[in-house]
């Protein structure tokens, strides 16, 4: 018997879009790798859908039985009767509700082993001060910043000026975003308040944060445990067409945005470090399953590199970036799904005997 993995994708970010593309290529790869695949969709509103896989790949219309997660029971009810129990979850709903823990844990709760990183990782990686912090503490390198929160909105005067002390460009953004919604780069005093402004249309926390003209932005897949994770090559993503950094529009609307250096043109000496200090980032946050690693790096001297952000659920599009730093690792992608569905097995069994063991 084939084991089935449900494949939750959709989802009420703006990559709700991607998330889609994401799951195409999941559940396709998955039933490649020997497992039966289950499309769960998440509309925007309203109830999750078990939808037929022909659809999915086929970008037709996702219609299909809607989907109850019963916590007493474990599995799922469909409307019109029957349930859904499937061996194992993965969701791969990029951004807020996906990868910040609040999926995690109904999935949790649920009691069904699930892929990708745990409640307390994915709500950690999303926020970029939390994230950034942990790190450091590790001794990874990061860039200085000065944060807003809500509460410092009315009087942040203070916060401006010591924000202006780090020295221009700097670039303002939301705390809990991706995707670089709400991200400027400020490169005078005066635009640096109607950028924190403008952030704060998307979050209740902004970072200012110091910038590095024209940055180098590598980039590193991680997969593993906290048992033992390891690094993709890294790959260097040059944005193109006169975007001045990697904005929204050269992220999704401009095709040709940006390009992918792979491997990264690094000296080796550079690109082992960042492979290191990627698992370094990825264990420091407790991470699990997969993840995707950002970096700046110096232009003028390739020695000099901050950690960026972690993704802790990136696109698994056929043209992202995760599957494709793998398969230049020569781990093609129906291997690491495998490997992640081992790594959920593993977390969950690991769960359960810490629980009996408290009782
Ligand atoms: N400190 C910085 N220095 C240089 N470029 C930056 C800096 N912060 C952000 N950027 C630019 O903005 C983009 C989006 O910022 P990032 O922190 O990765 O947020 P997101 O989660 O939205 O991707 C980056 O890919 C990079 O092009
Ligand atoms: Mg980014």
């Amino acid at each position: 018997m084939k084991k089935t993995i449900a494949v939750i994708f959709g989802g009420k970010s703006p990559e709700h879009e991607v998330s889609i593309e994401s799951a195409k290529t999941v559940c396709a790869k998955l039933e490649a790798a020997g497992f039966r695949a289950l499309p769960f969709y998440a509309p925007r509103e309203g109830a999750w859908r078990l939808v037929k896989l022909a659809d999915l790949a086929a970008g037709r219309a996702l219609k299909g039985p809607e989907l109850e997660p019963s916590l007493a029971r474990g599995c799922f009810l469909k409307k019109g009767g029957g349930t859904v129990r499937p061996h194992a979850l993965f969701p791969i709903i990029h951004g807020s509700t996906g990868e910040d823990g609040v999926l995690q844990g109904l999935m949790e709760l649920l009691g069904i082993p699930y892929a990708g990183c745990g409640v307390t990782a994915s709500a950690v990686g999303m926020d970029k001060i939390i994230s950034k912090e942990l790190a450091a503490l590790d001794g990874v390198p990061v860039l200085p910043h000065v944060a807003v929160r809500a509460h410092q909105r009315a009087a942040m005067g203070p916060l401006l000026k010591k924000a202006e002390k780090l020295g221009f460009p700097l670039f303002v953004k939301p705390v809990a975003q991706g995707s670089s919604v709400g991200v400027t780069k400020v490169k005078k005093p005066a635009q640096l308040r109607p950028a924190v402004e403008n952030a704060f249309r998307f979050d209740t926390a902004v970072m200012i944060e110091k910038g590095v003209d024209r940055a180098r932005e590598i980039v590193c897949g991680v997969l593993g445990s906290q048992d033992g994770a390891k690094a993709s090559v890294c790959g260097e993503v040059v944005p193109q067409g006169g975007h001045e950094f990697y904005d929204y529009e050269a992220k999704y609307l401009d095709d040709n945005g940006m390009r992918l250096d792979l491997p990264a043109r690094l000296p080796k000496a550079t690109s082992e470090r960042l492979r290191e200090t990627a698992v370094k980032v990825f264990l420091a946050l407790g991470g699990s399953g997969l993840a995707r690693v950002d970096f700046f790096v110096d232009p003028k001297d390739d020695r000099k590199f901050y950690f960026c952000e972690i993704n802790t659920l990136p696109g698994f599009t056929s043209h992202s970036l995760y599957p494709r730093l793998w398969e230049r690792t020569g781990l093609k992608p129906e291997k690491v799904l495998k490997e992640l569905v081992a790594i959920a097995e593993r977390a969950a069994a690991r769960r359960r005997r810490l629980t009996i063991a408290r009782k």
